[in-house]
């Protein structure tokens, strides 16, 4: 799963080399990775931007296929190249540049200054190693530890995620634990080296409501602890209204709208972004605009529409929708939303849901007191 062992020296880890002054933490500049396939080149990741700085928490929120995951994995050289190839941009994470970065510059990097929990524990858990081992890797690889050190310590992370009877469970194959219990060892591995920046894909979505409560509230236990930054990956918005400080909403590869969480909630501008806060349940507290799903599909990203990527199915469009790509409209604080009408205030209040940002917690996460029960 990792690569061949070396000495190791934490002190040269990049997370312990200081942001230059007046960069952040973490840059995303216009990245542009496309897929070049036979049936056409795939747009995947058309044209992200955002920054990061240490202890807040981004989500990045979406319908499935909207690049996502893809722009995530771009990040950590995760991409095979061919099929993909970067386009354009830049990434740099505090003041390198990931993009240009060789493979083993890269290993160093990967679990231990930016860590990654995969949609599907089941396919980054090795079926034939027990879980101690495999939490322990991280450890073994980037800080050095013995075997007897990094069980250790995989066992006061089992301990730490919330796993009854540590010493034990160390010593069992990922098939002997629940969904909700995998998915806390994925967590535990992630957070070994403590990282700098931890990347969770859609952690949640296989979990039923409770546990889903219990582990958000754990990554944010463990950032308020460490001072990490998170990404959080969602297609419900409703699952990132409690913990992001800044959310970037995708549609078919690109950002359409970006702001703190409050503008997002508040203040949005962006007709896929009235979608999808219409989409959570019990978050439009206006009875005459009740919950409604967007229609349609996202557009084949190989074969985008003309003009805005969301005019299909926008109900507001128009012509001029139909045949130019809009700008961003940016409100001068930082939030911007990519639609022809975003500048236009009574537009906007006509049309925008009436929303609640803690609406949307509670039906995401339902009541965090309620979530303390127990499981296999
Ligand atoms: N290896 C690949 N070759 C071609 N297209 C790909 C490849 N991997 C992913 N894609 C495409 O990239 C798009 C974005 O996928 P993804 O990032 O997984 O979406 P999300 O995580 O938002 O659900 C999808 O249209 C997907 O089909
Ligand atoms: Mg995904």
């Amino acid at each position: 799963m990792f690569g061949n062992k070396k000495t190791v020296d934490p002190s040269q880890d990049l997370k312990n080399q200081p942001v230059p002054a007046g960069q952040h933490l973490l840059e995303v500049e216009d990245l542009k990775m496309y897929f070049h396939t036979e049936e056409g080149v795939v747009r995947a990741v058309d044209g992200v931007s955002y920054t990061l700085d240490r202890g807040e928490t981004l989500g990045v929120v979406g319908e499935s296929g909207s690049g996502k995951s893809v722009t995530a994995m771009t990040m950590m050289g995760l991409i095979p190249m061919p099929p993909g190839k970067i386009e354009g941009g830049r990434v740099t994470y505090r003041g390198h540049d990931l993009l240009n970065m060789s493979e083993e510059e890269m290993q160093r990097v990967r679990g231990n200054d930016i860590a990654m929990i995969f949609q599907d524990p089941m396919t980054s858990l090795n079926p034939v190693y027990k879980i101690g081992k495999q939490v322990g890797e991280g450890l073994r690889l980037h800080r050095g530890y013995s075997k007897a050190e990094a069980l250790k310590r995989a066992t006061e992370l089992l301990d730490l995620v919330g796993i009854p009877e540590p010493e034990k469970r160390v010593n069992e194959y990922p098939h002997q634990f629940s969904g909700g219990m995998r998915q806390r060892v994925m967590i535990a591995m992630a957070l070994a080296c403590d990282p700098d920046i931890l990347i969770a894909d859609e952690p949640t979505t296989a979990l039923d409501v409770t546990i889903q409560a219990q582990i958000l509230e754990l990554m944010q236990e463990m950032q308020e602890k460490n001072g990490n930054a998170i990404i959080m990956i969602t297609h419900d918005l409703g699952v990132v209204a409690d913990m992001a400080d800044k959310i970037m909403v995708m549609y078919a590869g690109r950002p359409v709208e970006f702001g703190t969480a409050d503008e997002i909630f508040y203040e949005s501008r962006h007709p896929y972004t009235w979608g999808l806060i219409r989409s959570i349940p019990e978050a439009a507290v206006d009875e005459k605009k009740p919950l409604t799903p967007i229609h349609g599909n996202p557009p084949a990203l190989s074969n985008l529409p003309k003009g805005c990527v969301f005019a299909p199915r926008c109900p507001y469009a128009t012509e001029k929708c139909h045949t130019e790509r809009p700008d961003r409209f940016e409100t001068g604080t930082g939030h911007y939303a990519a639609c022809h009408y975003a500048g236009d205030d009574a537009f906007v209040v006509k049309n925008a849901p009436d929303t609640s940002r803690e609406r949307a917690v509670s039906a995401a996460v339902l009541d965090l007191d309620d979530a303390k029960g127990g499981e296999a």
